[in-house]
């Protein structure tokens, strides 16, 4: 190719995302027993995004809302029940066993609990050597300096290589996983409350090396969090979810600047860091989150909702272009 050629495609190929969803579905068969037809709860019921290289999108909501569904379909764990997932050109729904294989390296996770997340009898060595072992043609040599170059740049010291997870604060802990998430070069990282769990005092060091990281291997991070004001230093993209929908998506300055969802407003709201232009709707959710396996006719939040009208009982808004974002709401012009 030449060089010129190359030059065309690069800004392209920068940009192109590396994964691709459309209308994703993730359902679970819940029993009733033994004479009683099992339900249907629909986790995850429809949500489409895509994530670029050097990106961010965040993905929020309230408990329950098919966030971690959504994470482990991404992640390969679990196959969607419909829709279309593209991973680094690789649809993953028709994907073989092999074509699966060669493609999870390629997306990592962090999880929440940086306790439970890390084998207790394996040494800090051994936990991000292993992926190398079983992944690679790496002599033990090369394992053991790639490990140790890792944990350097995750602010970890490599004579702590011998050292078992319990020996490490929380924090450091988190390092460790991010360290093992990134030892086989992944393309994306999910990341699931990834700082939740930490002391508040921690956990911006921790965002900023997850920063620092995605500058560094122009990482794709699908980042989930139920806290606003974490996801408000860390997105580029956000994704509000509600019952396993995305009820209002876009880039995060215009949803931040004015949310137009009455779910993101009243999400917001309860977000005491961040911007007064949207506490002071003062707006608070009513009500109990309505059950999955039965949710509400209409738009599930028409029972919580402020601007709700005879219409939101009886019809599903579509997710539709609206002032810069997606939003799913009939009344999003009166919602400011
Ligand atoms: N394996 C499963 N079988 C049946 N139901 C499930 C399963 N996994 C999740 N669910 C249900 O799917 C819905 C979404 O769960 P999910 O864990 O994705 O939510 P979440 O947004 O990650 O919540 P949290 O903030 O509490 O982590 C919940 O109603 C949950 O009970
Ligand atoms: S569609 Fe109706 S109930 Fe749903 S968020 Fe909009 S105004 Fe509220
Ligand atoms: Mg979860």
């Amino acid at each position: 190719m030449s060089a010129l050629a190359a030059a065309t495609l690069a800004p392209d190929a920068a940009t192109s995302p590396v994964l691709e969803a459309r209308d994703l579905q993730r359902h679970y068969r819940i029993g009733r027993g033994l004479f009683k037809q099992a339900d249907i709860l629909k986790a995850v019921a429809g949500a489409s995004f895509s994530l670029t290289a050097g990106r961010t999108l965040a993905v929020v909501g309230e408990s329950g809302c098919g966030k971690s569904t959504l994470a482990r379909m991404v992640t390969m764990i679990e196959r969607p029940t419909a829709g279309h997932l593209m991973i680094d050109g690789t649809d993953v729904v028709s994907a073989d066993k092999q074509q699966l294989h060669t493609l999870r390296p390629k997306v990592q996770m962090v999880f929440q609990d940086p306790y439970g997340s890390l084998n207790p009898r394996k040494q800090v060595g051994q936990i991000l050597s292993e992926p190398l072992e079983i992944n690679t043609e790496k002599s033990r040599k090369e394992r053991m300096e790639t490990a140790r170059a890792m944990m350097a740049r995750v602010g970890l010291r490599p004579e702590f290589y011998t050292r078992y997870p319990h020996m490490f604060s929380g924090g450091q802990r988190q390092r460790i996983a991010i360290a093992r998430a990134l030892i086989l070069n992944p393309k994306i990282v999910v990341a699931d409350e990834p700082v939740s769990a930490l002391d508040v005092s921690i956990r911006a060091q921790v965002l900023n090396l997850l920063a620092d990281l995605q500058a560094e291997f122009n990482l794709a991070y699908l980042f989930i969090s139920h806290d606003l004001s974490v996801v408000r230093h860390i997105a580029d993209e956000l994704m509000v979810m509600y019952l396993g929908r995305p009820v209002e998506q876009g880039p995060k300055e215009v949803i931040f600047a004015e949310p137009r969802h009455p779910y993101t407003q009243a999400l917001l709201a309860a977000t005491p860091s961040v911007d007064p232009k949207a506490r002071s709707k003062r707006l608070t959710i009513k009500g109990e989150l309505p059950s999955p396996i039965n949710p509400p006719p209409g738009c599930a939040f028409h029972r919580r909702c402020p601007f709700a009208t005879q219409v939101c009982s009886v019809e599903r808004p579509a997710l539709r272009p609206f002032s810069g974002r997606m939003v799913a709401c009939h009344h999003a012009e009166k919602t400011i």
